[in-house]
Order: C-alpha cells, then structure tokens, then sequence
C-alpha cells in the first residue's frame, strides 16, 4: 500500500483535543508533517489544536516547532530533517481554541470554525486523557456537531485505552453510540499503523503458500511477544493503575493474534476485515478463574542493570506506590475455538525493562517425523518456526534445519528470510501517518470496531478477575527476560519461548 500514488485527502478541520499533551506533539504533527510533505493533504485543510491553555495559533505552532526542532536534534522519534519550508506551509494550516472541554461555550466556538471551504467536513480528535472520552463526546453530540445530514462528515478518533475492563469498554462504545454511528467512530490501536502489521495479512492472503499449512495440522503453537527494554518512563502514575495485561493485552497483543489466525477476509475492505477479526478474538477460550490463575503469569521488575547500567526498580519509579503490585510483565495462554486452531496453544507474553526490545510472532511448526534419523543426532530434529518480527528488525524469517556440509550427518539451524530494509527504502514514519489519511479519507479497516474491542476486553476480563483473588506477582531483574514462572509456563507444555532478538 504506497501512499505515493494516493490522491490528497479531502479537505476537513481537524480538531486535535488535548492540543498540548505529548501524543500531539510526538506523533501527531510529526505524522501531519510527514503527510503534508508527502502531498496527502489538502491545502484547505485546517488543523485547530483544542485545549484549557489559553494561547494563540502561534504559540501553538512555535511550541510544535521548537519540539520538531529539538527531536531533529535529539534523534528522538522519526520526523528527522525537518525541512523549513515545508514546516512553514504545515504551520499556516494550524490554529487554536482556547476551551474547557466540559464548557458547552467550547462547543459552540469549535461549531462556528467549521465552514464551507472545507464542506463542513470535521474530525474531532481525542487526544486527551481517556476521562473525557465521554464527557467530550456527549457535547459535540449536544452541540449538534455530528450531525451530518448538512453533506459534511462529522469523524470522531479515540486514542487508547478504550476502557479498563469489560463493562467499562462497553459502557463507552455505548456512550459513543449514542451520539454517533459506529462508521463515524475510528477507535485507534497505533500497532495497526506498523508496516510490519499490515503486512501480516498481505504475507498470509497473498501468498497462496501459507494457506496450505496455516492450521492446527502443521502449526504446533504460537508465540506473540511484545519485549520492551524501557521502563515506565514518566508515566508511573497511569500505569500503576493499569499493569501490562491492560496496557497491551487486549488491544496490540490481540491486534496481532486478530492479524494471525482470522480468516481469510472475503474483501480487504473494513467490514470484511473488522468481521473476521472481531471473530477470531471472539472465539478465545473465556477461561474459568482457576484457569485463568494457572494459564496467566505476572512479574514486576525490581533494580537491575542493562549492560552495565544500573537500573532502578519498578517501585522506585516516580509515581509509584512503594508497595505496588502491579504487574510489569504478563505471560498468558490461551485458545482459540474454532477449527482452524483447535488444540493450538497461542502464548502472549509482554514486559517492560527486558533485555531486549523486540515484537515478534513465533509460528512454531510440529516436528517432522524423525524414525529415519534414529542412529543419528537427528534423532530429535528442532521445530521449525516463522519469525515475523514486527520490530525493531523488520522482517520474516524461517528456521530450518540443513546438513552441514562434511562427512558426518550433523544439523545445524539456518534461516531463511526478508528484512525490509533489503528490498524497501522505509522512509522514516510514526506509524500515525496511515491511520490518520485514512481517517480523513473514511477507510476504517484499520481502526477497531465496537466488538473487537469488547471481544477483547472478554477475554482478558477473566485473568482481571482471577488477579483480584489473589495470586503471586513475581519478581525479575530489570535487564532480564521476565521471571522463571514466565518460562515455566511453556516448559510445562514442553515448551519453550522462541530465543528474543
Ligand atoms: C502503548 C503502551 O500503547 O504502547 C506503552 O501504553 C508501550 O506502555 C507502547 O510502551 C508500545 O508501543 P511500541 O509501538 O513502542 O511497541
């Protein structure tokens, strides 16, 4: 999917609520910035930044382009070399409403912005903390702000996290849609903006090839693995509250479980593909609490070092409770019931301050039969797996076994594969740069739909409520791969997780 053939995106105000918060500045101008370069908007269109802060349009523009400036310096991010004149012709599109976002005045302020240059089109973009998600989308609706019986589209985006269980997710969707229909709402999961992600289904419906072995008879198990080395960074106080099952689980782990073992879509447009997601993680094995204690491990990192780093402990992170049990680190198993993967063990694991940063799918095969090989070392031949690394090292590779080359029979594990940089120029990106032109030009397969999230949300509720019983969190160094109950949980299968990296 090459942007560079795509016409620019219809004309539209684009609100971004929460204007001085980090998500605006880290990703969304950066992805504005890069989009504006790349042709893909319209120059009428008109970016309007919402907050409480009283300032002016070049306040606002001067605080972006001061953080452009210091990343290009910084190497943070990826809107590296920021050319002026094109930061100059994104800075002339923005503007800002000084407003409270409980205030119905607010409101009326956005309403009067909206004109005919861009056909009344609008998107309100909740970049906020997700305690106004509602409260924001009661006014606009109150404001008669999603009214589109006038022609123009009336989109409202939601970040992350959409709810903290079950019943509050579905309370959401239901406040939302009450207000707005489910085509005006792009829920956003930023892991469906990755490359690498969106490959995943091109890889499997592309490529005759996989089909034919993408299924329990082949397929052993599989592993999804979201590695990070960084730890809670400033934002102790949210995830203290939240714990990684939360963080991660229901939304990018299960976006990537949704991507690997759906269906195979009957149209690659957004019903088609939502469908088979949201049925796929529909049909994960709603576990009972005993289950759900035995198939879950929590781990919570204490000091460690990364190389020779030292590095604190989780509850000496700024903003965490002293005697948090939070979890930094889950391992899970669960089962899909369907026929494709009945009998296949999916294992998700996800943890913070590990030692490496690495997002990977391991598809691990069955063994081939090894009678022949009795006499030799090949007697017990290693599984083969599909590695398909999401980051940082993008790309798939297959671990075979091949014959070293000598006189004695001895195996040895090769690989086989495809790294993007060998074969795409990848222009540097915020992953944000998709999500947001498809917003703007009304595609919705990449954004998450009412049900895949509250499927998602059913599924992980059972581990929340298990945890609220009791259970240990165990211990890992900063700088290691998890605690030994994490490994546990595949050695007890005779299993073992895929070596990270
Ligand atoms: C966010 C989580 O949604 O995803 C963070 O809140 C996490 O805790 C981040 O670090 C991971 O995203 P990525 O793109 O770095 O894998």
């Amino acid at each position: 999917m090459t942007k560079q053939t795509l016409a620019a995106a219809p004309p539209c105000t684009l609100f971004l609520f929460g204007a001085n918060g980090d998500l605006v500045k880290r990703l969304l101008m950066p992805a504005l910035y890069n989009l504006s370069r790349d042709g893909l908007l319209d120059r009428n269109l008109r970016i309007v930044g919402v907050d409480h802060n009283p300032a002016s349009a070049e306040d606002f523009a001067a605080r972006l382009h001061a953080f452009m400036v210091e990343r290009d310096k910084g190497g943070e991010g990826s809107a590296k070399c920021l050319d002026e004149k094109l930061w100059a012709r994104l800075a002339k599109r923005l503007d800002y409403q000084t407003g409270d976002f409980l205030d119905p005045a607010t409101y009326q302020a956005l309403a009067r912005r909206i004109d005919k240059t861009r056909h009344g089109n609008a998107i309100f973009y909740l970049a906020t903390s997700p305690r106004f998600f509602p409260e924001v989308a009661q006014r606009l609706g109150q404001a008669g702000l999603l009214d589109e019986s006038a022609g123009g589209f009336r989109r409202v985006v939601v970040e992350k996290p959409f709810g903290t269980d079950l019943a509050s997710a579905e309370a959401l969707n239901a406040c939302l849609l009450k207000v707005m229909g489910e085509r005006q709402i792009y829920r956003i999961d930023h892991y469906l903006g990755k490359e690498t992600v969106q490959n995943i289904l091109v890889s499997r419906f592309s490529n005759g090839l996989f089909e034919s072995f993408w299924n329990n008879h082949y397929i052993d198990h599989v592993q999804i693995t979201a590695a990070e080395t960084v730890g809670v960074e400033t934002r102790g106080a949210f995830y203290d509250s939240t714990g990684a099952l939360r963080d991660m689980v229901p939304n990018h782990l299960f976006q990537l479980l949704a991507m690997v073992a759906m269906e195979p879509p009957a149209a690659f447009g957004a019903d088609a593909v939502r469908g088979e997601k949201a049925k796929v993680v529909g049909a994960i094995r709603p576990w009972s609490a005993k289950m759900a204690q035995k198939n879950s491990v929590r781990g919570q990192y204490r000091a460690g070092k990364q190389g020779r780093k030292p590095l604190p402990g989780y509850r000496q992170e700024p903003n965490v409770a002293p005697d948090s049990q939070t979890e930094t680190y889950v391992a899970l198993k669960v089962m899909i019931d369907n026929w494709r993967w009945a009998g296949v063990p999916f294992y998700l694991r996800t943890g913070k301050r590990m030692s490496v940063r690495d997002t990977e799918i391991a598809i691990c095969f069955k063994p081939a039969p090894y009678a022949q090989f009795r006499e030799s070392e090949l007697e017990r031949p290693k599984p083969n797996y599909l590695k398909i690394q999401i980051q940082p090292n993008e790309g798939m590779w297959f671990d075979l076994q091949a014959k070293r080359p000598g006189p004695e029979l001895v195996m040895e594990n090769v690989e086989l594969g495809f790294a993007y940089k060998d074969f795409f120029k990848m222009t540097p990106a915020t992953g944000y740069e998709t999500l947001i032109y498809d917003c703007l030009t009304g595609d919705q397969t990449l954004f998450q739909r009412a049900d895949n999230i509250e499927n998602g949300w059913r599924a992980v509720q059972p581990f929340l409520d298990a945890w609220a019983q009791g259970g240990e969190v165990h211990e890992y160094s900063a700088g290691e791969d998890g605690p030994e109950a994490g490994n546990e949980l595949l050695t007890r299968d005779k299993r073992e997780w895929h070596r990270l990296g």
